[in-house]
């Protein structure tokens, strides 16, 4: 008995060192954390069950009969963020560059399966070097299970990805299928091919970071959700996010108690929107004003930022946000701006988070730049993810919402549930000038004219009330009064029960 206790714990001992002190010593050199101190980051302190630890691969191929290191270069198990059960594969690029054999794969799929089980979320902190090349199409092999297998998760248990070191070849593709991609400055990098690939094929020069890096993905592709500065951050905020989603598809997201009251008022919000109706203003302001004590969680802050998107609380209940931003191209809806809101908004339903959408837009981005890359389909995601949503939806319109992008931004028509408009809102097919140019075109010589025409117009139009005549808006609403309207709405909601007709899946245009 005791000889066997002995080498369990050297086998423990041998498995905590993974590929050795030299392997751990560089990983440190690079400014990142290993597999095992990762997750000491990301759990409650005490809380992880590893499983697997003494899984070894079985290839005989390149003499790696010999070379074998106890648990095959990813820990798995689970533990608790914050009290709450999540699952985690955290790849350890000591071992063999943290790369993906069969045995490998199949610890990642046995914690997969009892996190959709059990259903809890999944966390992936990826770091590795592909395909076990030893291995050959095995290790491909495992890759094709882990995609499936994030494909069934999809929408039952959260599933978020955090970029820590390499991620190329196919193997980008399972956290392509996840909720969240996360990198890390410096020490991450996705692509499907690498720079000497890139070279060969297209003569194009080009680095690591600029083809593949965190700000690459965070900023140009929208891949990443974000970005953090090293791996302390990057687990820290993880366990923030954590914090706003519930565990699975079957439960309400998490309530966290908040001294916030929710008659809360904010007079500076009644100056928000400037005078002049082409002057921008911080939308982000609004957001952080509204939600509980001012704690907003930005989504792709550096990707098409005309749109702002992430979760807050209103009287402790998560709510995810979806706001035109108008200081960043006036906060129009364009294709990536589109595809960001899209995503998020079909994440919020799948997982009972409701909606706040908050509204300035001066319509869909002009152009052949946008016609050739599809806005129609790119918009139609939005409309279709905000049309087939269920979860509770609020809006508040605080200026502009002109044409198909006011019917687009959460309206009364495809289904929001509450919809609010500040005094300052203009709701009507575009704006003043626009409108006069098109149907007073025989005045346009006439400053005169056509000076009289547009005051006409916005009087009639540039305002809030032709809309809630007709009871597409519920009540227009004093911007110091938002938080408590939108709190007491989300409230009434909370009992929402709406189904939509049976089917296989939609067919959303991808
Ligand atoms: C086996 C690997 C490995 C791999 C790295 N290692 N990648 N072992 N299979 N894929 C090992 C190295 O031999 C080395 O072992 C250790 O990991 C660290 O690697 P280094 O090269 O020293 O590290 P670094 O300089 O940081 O470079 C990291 C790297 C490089 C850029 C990832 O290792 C690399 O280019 N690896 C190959 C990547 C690749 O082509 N993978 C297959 C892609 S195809 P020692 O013993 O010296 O410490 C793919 C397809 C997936 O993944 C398809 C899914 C459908």
């Amino acid at each position: 008995m005791s000889e066997i206790v002995q080498k369990l714990e050297e086998k423990r001992a041998e498995a905590r060192v993974g590929g050795g002190q030299r392997r751990i010593d560089v990983q440190h050199g690079k400014g990142k954390l290993t597999a095992r101190e990762r997750i000491d980051v990301l759990f409650d302190e005490g809380s992880f069950e590893e499983w697997d630890m003494f899984v070894e691969h079985r290839c005989v191929d390149f003499g790696m009969a010999d070379q074998k290191v106890p648990g095959d270069g990813v820990v798995t198990g689970y533990g608790t963020v914050n009290g709450r059960p999540v699952f985690v594969y955290s790849q350890d690029f000591t071992v063999f560059g943290g790369s993906l054999s069969e045995s490998h794969a199949n610890k990642i799929l046995k914690v997969m399966e009892k996190a959709v089980q059990v259903g809890a979320p999944i966390i992936g902190l990826n770091d590795s070097g592909g395909a076990r090349i030893q291995e050959g199409v095995a290790s491909l092999a495992g890759y094709a299970d882990v995609f499936q297998q994030n494909v069934m998760a999809s929408g039952v248990v959260p599933q978020i990805s955090m970029v820590m070191g390499p991620c190329a070849g196919g193997a980008v593709y399972s956290p392509a299928i996840t909720d969240f991609i996360f990198m890390v400055k410096d020490s991450s990098y996705m692509f499907v091919t690498g720079p000497d690939v890139v070279k060969t094929v297209t003569h194009e020069t080009v680095t690591q970071e600029e083809l593949g890096g965190a700000m690459t993905h965070a900023s140009k592709s929208g891949v990443a959700d974000g970005v953090f500065e090293n791996d302390v951050e990057a687990l820290l905020q993880l366990r923030r996010l954590l914090d706003f989603l519930p565990l699975n598809n079957k439960e309400k997201p998490p309530v966290i108690p908040t001294s916030d009251p929710a008659t809360r008022e904010d007079f500076s919000l009644d100056t928000l929107v400037p005078d002049n109706a082409n002057k921008p203003y911080d939308m982000k302001e609004l957001i952080t004003k509204i939600v509980d004590e001012g704690d907003f969680f930005e989504v792709g802050e550096h990707f098409a930022k005309n749109m702002i998107i992430g979760f807050g609380r209103m009287e402790g209940q998560p709510v995810g946000i979806v706001a035109n931003q108008p200081m960043v191209l006036a906060g129009c809806l364009d294709i990536e701006s589109s595809r960001k809101a899209a995503r998020f908004v079909r994440f919020c339903d799948c997982f009972s988070i409701p909606i706040l959408t908050l509204v300035d837009v001066p319509g869909f981005m002009p152009g052949t730049d946008q016609e050739y890359g599809g806005i129609i389909k790119h918009g139609a995601k939005l409309l279709f993810a905000y049309a087939e949503a269920t979860v509770p939806k609020v809006t508040v319109i605080t200026r502009k919402a002109y044409g198909g992008a006011y019917d687009v931004m959460s309206s009364k028509h495809i289904g929001g549930d509450v919809n609010f408009a500040w005094p300052t809102a203009e709701i009507a097919v575009m704006g003043a000038k626009g409108a006069v140019e098109i149907i007073f075109r025989q005045d346009i010589g006439d400053s005169k004219k056509i000076a009289a025409r547009t005051k006409e117009y916005e009087d009639n139009f540039a305002n809030p009330f032709r809309a809630a005549n007709l009871g597409f808006i519920d009540d227009v609403i004093m911007p110091h009064g938002t938080r408590r309207r939108v709190c007491n709405a989300l409230a009434m909601l909370r009992t929402k029960d709406v189904k939509n007709p049976w089917k296989k899946h939609g067919n959303i245009p991808l």
